[in-house]
């Protein structure tokens, strides 16, 4: 496998898997969940406290995996590390704070006794994607562990290298063997052979809308009752006021479309600015967007990062091609390929224009540095046609009008709603200031990573009554 900044770079060799590793890691995870589930609760916690310790010395040399692995610049990939550390620091002291979710109700009548606990499914299946290849993997498998099932974990096929240093971390922790166990491969070959496994009772995913959809088909047609927690993608719009600080939403919109070129299903796509400032907004905004540095992460100034394999350049040459003959590009639609970047898979960011809103390029998520500005008389018609999306991740708002804050906050339908934010107008969430998940086709239960409610999603609730 070689880096997506410099295809000349091999990263290393790794296994492909297929459905007989699939058994062979089932039938361990199975095996070793009957111990898991009644592990001491403050040993399981400490077990995840370790490996956050470990991972905070080994941060530096974590994030430079995750760049060469994915391409990330370094902020980028410092702020993964950090993310997937904030996650065991966060689900360790939740459940904790839960005394690992078993309640003494007390006595119903006399005579009688009850305690009421969340106890976990068993096995899950735990897909993790390219893009957060350190917070993801971490971040869902922490929260299916930490409840007391066992894992079965599939990162992305384009970054198993550092799925494979926490797993050896987890170890080095103190986690027991069989609990957490790493198959490497493709969807098809791997993916999905996992999750219509019989012995895999839930599945944490995050990826495209189609996979976690068919996902969830498969688990209703196979009769499985346990969860699918799945984070779907988004088409996340802004909306700028005419009430606006029209650089702080320059700065907010570069940010959140063009950071680590946009593949964040969280990225900025589509913005609806009041018609009396769109052309200033247009003009700033693509000022800065010439203004970035494209290259890869061993440059320190590096701000936008290449694509990850060749489907994606594919897909942005055809989307670009398809912004050229159905509107206005003011800057970028080109693939880079000056002296070194030759070696690598960059592209410019993209700024369209004079796209309607029914277009399929502004409808459709791209995973790219792509994003489409559209004229609106007002906050109506931003609310109405934000709202008018299947997706419902992140969605933000560029006013100082109270009143218009307050009523974009209650009308618009979405996950993450963030006011004002210039350090990214719709990505950057933190875990538990900011608990992340989506609405609509963004998600599928409903309950946020990093949230409060994440950890209870992992488990199914007992009620036990005995007479005394
Ligand atoms: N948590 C990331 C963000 O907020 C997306 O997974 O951008």
């Amino acid at each position: 496998m070689t880096s997506p900044g410099n295809q000349n770079l091999e990263i290393g060799e790794f296994a492909e898997g297929s459905e007989r590793e699939v058994e062979a890691a089932v039938s361990a995870a199975k095996a070793a969940a009957p111990d898991w589930e009644t592990f001491d609760v403050d040993s399981r916690v400490e077990i995840f406290q370790n490996a956050a310790d470990i991972m905070r010395d080994r941060k530096y040399e974590l994030a430079a995996t995750v760049s060469l692995e994915n391409g990330k610049n370094r902020t980028e990939a410092m702020a993964d590390v950090d993310e997937a550390i904030d996650f065991l620091d966060f689900y360790s002291s939740e459940f904790e704070r839960a005394n690992g979710y078993e309640f003494d109700t007390g006595e119903p009548t006399p005579g009688q006794h009850t305690t009421n606990l969340l106890r976990p499914y068993g096995v899950f299946a735990v897909i993790s994607p390219f893009n957060f290849p350190m917070a993801l993997f971490v971040g869902m498998s922490a929260g299916a562990l930490i409840t007391g099932n066992t894992v079965v974990a599939k990162p992305a096929s384009t970054t198993p290298l550092v799925a494979r240093k926490y797993v050896d971390i987890l170890e080095e922790a103190g986690l027991p063997d069989g609990v957490l166990n790493l198959v490497m491969g493709g969807g098809s070959d791997v993916g999905q052979p996992l999750v219509e496994h019989e012995d895999v009772s839930g599945v944490a995913f995050t990826g495209s809308r189609g996979v976690g959809l068919h996902i969830q088909e498969s688990f209703m047609e196979l009769g499985k009752r346990g969860p699918v927690i799945a984070e779907l993608g988004g088409k996340n719009p802004v909306i700028v006021s005419d009430t606006a600080d029209i650089d702080e939403a320059v700065e907010g919109v570069k940010n959140g479309a063009f950071s680590f070129s946009g593949q964040k299903c969280s990225a900025t796509s589509r913005v609806y600015v009041y018609e009396s400032v769109i052309d200033e907004f247009t003009d700033k905004l693509v000022t800065e967007a010439e203004e970035l540095t494209i290259g890869p992460a061993t440059d320190r100034d590096t701000f936008v990062s290449p694509l990850i394999n060749d489907g994606a350049l594919e897909d942005y040459q055809e989307i670009t091609e398809q912004a050229r003959n159905d509107g206005t590009v003011h800057t970028g639609g080109n693939v880079v390929t000056d002296g070194d970047l030759d070696a690598g898979r960059f592209v410019e960011p993209t700024v369209v224009t004079d796209i309607p809103h029914e277009h399929e390029l502004a409808r459709e998520e791209h995973f790219l540095p792509f994003v489409t500005i559209h004229p609106v008389s007002g906050l109506e018609e931003g609310i109405e046609k934000s709202n008018d999306s299947e997706y419902g991740l992140c969605a933000g708002l560029f006013s100082t009008d109270e009143t218009e804050i307050d009523h974009w906050f209650d009308e618009i339908e979405s996950g993450m709603c963030y006011v004002n934010r210039n350090q990214s107008a719709t990505t950057g969430a933190l875990v538990q200031a900011q608990p992340f998940g989506g609405w609509k086709f963004s998600g599928t239960t409903g309950k946020f990573a990093g949230g409060y409610w994440y950890l209870q999603q992992f488990m199914r609730e007992q009620s036990r009554t005995r007479v005394e």
